[in-house]
């Protein structure tokens, strides 16, 4: 008796911490950059919302927002890793892990409406550009808008000879870095974490980005000039670590699927009222002059920058740049 109570208690011992981890919930950690205040910072807190109902418990999404767990280099290889298992970088971050081909939507005023930009997200070419990701250890799962790019800086930003000799900081993309060369300004990559702070101490003159990053990271207090020239796109492709997703019961991973068809719906449908929203906020601050550029200045813009297409193409690809402008109805030369 007092055998087969020993063997009992082991068997009790053995199978808790089975049983404990059965209960366990799969926890997915979703790294980004940007304030929950924004495109983005929504579409994630949203995909945990219904990730977390739709699984009833079973997964579990931790959000970190604004680099509070890695900046924008470090979560890359964090995913690689499989230190967090979620990101949703920005197009212009793939190419230093050697995906060039997602730098095809930096390309200025290659991107010139969110319905076109629809269309090469949604059709064929998007889907062949989530495909690369694969061989970089990870899944692509969606796209998600962010918006159109205007330029900040201490001057007012009208034409190409304005930008000359100015310092601006940039996304590690080799097509923006062309973009502000062609302006005769001098581009910087750095950590987006690290650009209020830059731009503050007059490390650099400028920056682009969309109004509701300017706004959630406050750099409209510290750039006194913001042209509206809606040049560029910035949006995300939410990533998975491919070995975590490939493991998942694939029961879970449909309601995950799910959850993230549904959190990009909304995401989506709801961007370009989060960055008017956010211009109506910085024109309240009072601390920025806007400028709106003539339709003579934004030609001079568009000429200085259209011979990046040819520099660029045996980068991105001529034929991926072709299909895009084909695709979206832009191009610089428009
Ligand atoms: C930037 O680095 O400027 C932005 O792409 C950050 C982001 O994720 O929107």
């Amino acid at each position: 008796m007092r055998k087969m109570l020993l063997a009992v208690a082991a068997a009790v011992v053995i199978a808790l911490p089975g049983a404990a981890l059965a209960q366990a919930p799969i926890v997915i950690k979703f790294s980004h950059v940007v304030a929950s205040d924004t495109p983005k910072g929504k579409g994630a807190d949203k995909f945990k919302e219904l990730a977390e109902k739709y699984t009833n418990g079973k997964v579990k999404i931790e959000v970190y927002p604004n680099s509070t767990l890695y900046k924008d280099k470090e979560e890359l290889e964090a995913l690689q890793l499989g230190a967090v298992q979620m990101l949703a970088p920005s197009n212009s971050k793939f190419g230093p892990i050697g995906i060039k081909e997602f730098e095809v939507f930096d390309l200025p005023y290659i991107i010139p409406t969110l319905a076109g930009l629809r269309k090469v997200t949604d059709g064929e070419i998007g889907k062949r550009l989530l495909k690369l990701l694969d061989s970089k250890g990870m899944t692509g799962l969606a796209y998600w808008d962010n918006g159109f790019k205007q330029m900040t800086a201490n001057k007012p930003l009208h034409v190409p000879a304005d930008y000359k000799g100015l310092k601006f900081r940039i996304q590690s993309s080799k097509v923006l870095e062309a973009q502000f060369r062609a302006l005769g300004a001098v581009p910087q990559v750095m950590a987006f974490s690290e650009v209020y702070q830059a731009l503050q101490t007059g490390v650099v003159d400028g920056q682009e980005n969309t109004p509701s990053n300017i706004y959630t990271q406050k750099m409209h207090e510290v750039q006194k000039y913001m042209t509206m020239t809606n040049h560029g796109y910035i949006g995300y492709v939410v990533v998975v670590n491919k070995k975590f997703w490939d493991g998942l019961p694939a029961d879970i991973r449909g309601e995950l699927e799910k959850a993230m068809v549904e959190a990009t719906a909304f995401a989506n449908g709801q961007s370009a009222k989060e960055n008017e929203e956010a211009l109506e906020e910085i024109k309240k601050a009072g601390k920025t002059q806007f400028i709106i550029p003539t339709a003579e200045e934004t030609l001079q813009m568009r000429a200085a920058m259209e011979p990046i297409y040819k520099d660029m193409a045996s980068r991105v690809s001529q034929k991926l740049i072709d299909e895009v402008t084909a695709a979206s109805g832009g191009g610089a030369g428009h």
